[in-house]
């Protein structure tokens, strides 16, 4: 009886596991058309832009500093900092977009150029989260640059 059903367990867990794995192969194939990548990553870039520009009010001290709605709109922005990168796929190379052919040629700088942002937003999460506006400024600031400093290199000017 034990065995049958240590047996039927097992089971369970080969077809849990093989389901897995077939889920998470369909999220990988994540777009059907090379231009569908090229509209996610834009549109996630768009998104970010949105939610960086509306704290910038209160960087320059021209609104009121709320932090709970800042902290908010930081924690959107640190969701949507991790999702253009998988839309710069292999076969969306040759779509036309604003990405220049650095992005796949440098692949290792383009990757530098994002774990440098990514440091960049865990700070902005940090300061954030303790309160204190010149924190956030400064952090703020840093966020900004790391944009600009991979747009300098990997984004065409229009
Ligand atoms: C590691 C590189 C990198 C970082 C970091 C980065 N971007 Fe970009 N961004 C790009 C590239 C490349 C494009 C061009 C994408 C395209 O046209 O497909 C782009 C495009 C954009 C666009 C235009 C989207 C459109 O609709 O064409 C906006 C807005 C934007 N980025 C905002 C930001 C903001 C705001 C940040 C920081 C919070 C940021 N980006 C960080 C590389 C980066």
């Amino acid at each position: 009886m034990r065995r049958i059903i240590l047996k039927t367990l097992s089971l369970i867990a080969v077809t849990c596991s093989l389901a897995g794995s077939l889920w998470a192969g369909s999220a990988h194939a994540q777009f059907a058309k090379p231009e569908d990548a090229v509209k996610y990553r834009q549109s996630a870039f768009t998104l970010m832009g949105s939610h960086m520009g509306r704290m910038q009010p209160v960087i320059k001290g021209q609104a009121p500093y709320d932090a709970a709605a800042i902290k908010a709109n930081v924690a959107i922005l640190k969701t949507l900092s991790g999702l253009p990168w998988a839309g710069f796929t292999a076969d969306s190379k040759s779509v036309s977009s604003s990405a220049k052919p650095d992005v796949w040629s440098d692949a290792a700088g383009f990757k530098a150029a994002q774990d440098k942002f990514n440091g960049a937003m865990t700070k902005l999460v940090a300061a954030a989260d303790s309160g204190d506006l010149e924190k956030l400024r400064a952090a703020y600031g840093d966020v900004g640059a790391s944009c600009k400093a991979c747009h300098d290199t990997f984004r065409a000017k229009k």
